[in-house]
């Protein structure tokens, strides 16, 4: 079988990837740091470590990466954290790379590298903007990086650009799962309306939308996933004459923040308690995508709507909660 190796593989999008490419016969080594979702396994920012993995399984073909911090508002407050482990972990992959010539490269990218667009939806070629966040510059650095170690390595790489991924596997077995307090709208909303959280913030809705408040284009966590199956397959069956491609992932839907909370209180039947305040530094107004390139030429389509983002996203709460009381009752913590 075709080994994969999956960094970040304990994440929320990693996670749901893994689940795919199985699903899709390939094989998969699974690295994390789990800073983010529990004990220490690997750190991509120990070179030594890095280059342990592909020394181990010198039979990897492709390299999918996830592993990063992604909270645009956190990155704000606090860049030399996004800074180091971004960018650190990269350099590290790419050193492998090149070294042990893995022939492809999958890289997690961000609509925020286009900034502020002047135009929306978003296609690929959209000029990228000075990024808004401390984590939108990472992903812009990180996108030069790949193109510049895969136009002199025998490499072929695509960016993937991801828009808002949100909701859980339909089987309810896996899902996003925030260590802290949640920083993206939807397990905001979801742990808002279960009550792990008493009330949460809408970030202004002074913002010239239809509604006041931002723009944005939720995918599925599952279509996503399978977009970087697909992804794979395309680079290794296809090319564009490029050594480096790039694709939008998203809907191709704009809807605003209050439209999403309607969603859900559409779908869920639940009233959520919320209430309008500042806008949040680091946040643009509104974008959504293109997604043309990536029918065309992945063959993808989304399947999943926001009814089922938020359907799917309230399930898996409602599953966290049920779990940490089955647990609590056994005297067991979960993170
Ligand atoms: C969405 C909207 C907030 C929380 C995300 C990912 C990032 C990247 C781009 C993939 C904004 C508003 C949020 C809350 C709110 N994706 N909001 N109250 O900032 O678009 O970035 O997509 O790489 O990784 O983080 O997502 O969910 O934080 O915010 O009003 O309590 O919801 O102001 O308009 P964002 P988000």
């Amino acid at each position: 079988m075709k080994k994969i190796l999956v960094t970040g593989g304990c994440g929320y999008i990693g996670s749901h990837t893994i689940v795919d490419l199985i699903q899709n016969g390939y094989d998969v080594v699974s690295v994390d740091n789990n800073s983010r979702s529990g004990t220490r396994l690997i750190d991509l920012c120990n070179f030594d470590d890095t280059h342990a993995i592909f020394a181990e399984n010198e039979d990897i073909i492709g390299v999918i990466h996830f592993a990063a911090y992604k909270a645009v508002g956190e990155s704000v407050v606090k860049p030399m954290m996004y800074y180091e482990n971004n960018m650190v972990s990269l350099i590290n992959l790419l050193r492998c790379v090149e070294e042990f010539k893995t022939p492809y490269f999958v890289f997690s990218s961000s609509c925020t590298v286009y900034g502020s667009p002047d135009t929306i939806p978003v296609t690929e070629e959209n000029p990228e903007k000075p990024a808004e966040s401390p984590y939108g510059a990472t992903k812009q650095m990180g996108e030069r990086m790949i193109r510049d170690v895969t136009r002199i390595a025998p490499v072929r790489s695509a960016l993937l650009r991801y828009f808002n991924p949100a909701g859980a596997h339909p089987t309810n077995l896996i899902g996003e799962f925030p260590i802290d307090k949640p920083q993206n709208l939807t397990p905001v909303i979801t742990q808002t309306a279960i009550g792990k959280m008493q009330h949460m913030q809408v970030f202004g809705d002074d913002y010239p939308t239809r509604d006041g408040t931002c723009i944005r284009d939720f995918i599925h966590i599952c279509d996503l996933a399978h977009a970087h199956t697909l992804a794979l397959k395309f680079l290794m069956e296809k090319s564009l004459g490029l050594e480096c491609d790039v694709f939008n992932l998203g809907t191709g839907d704009g809807i605003t923040v209050l439209e999403a909370i309607q969603a859900f209180e559409k779908v869920t039947g639940q009233k959520l308690n919320y209430s309008i305040g500042p806008r949040r530094p680091g946040d643009i107004m509104a974008i959504y995508a293109n997604r043309d390139k990536a029918k065309e030429e992945l063959g993808w389509t989304p399947k999943f709507n926001l009814e089922d983002i938020m359907k799917t996203a309230w399930q898996w709460e409602q599953k966290l909660k049920s779990d940490e009381q089955f647990y609590a009752g056994r005297n067991i913590q979960l993170n």
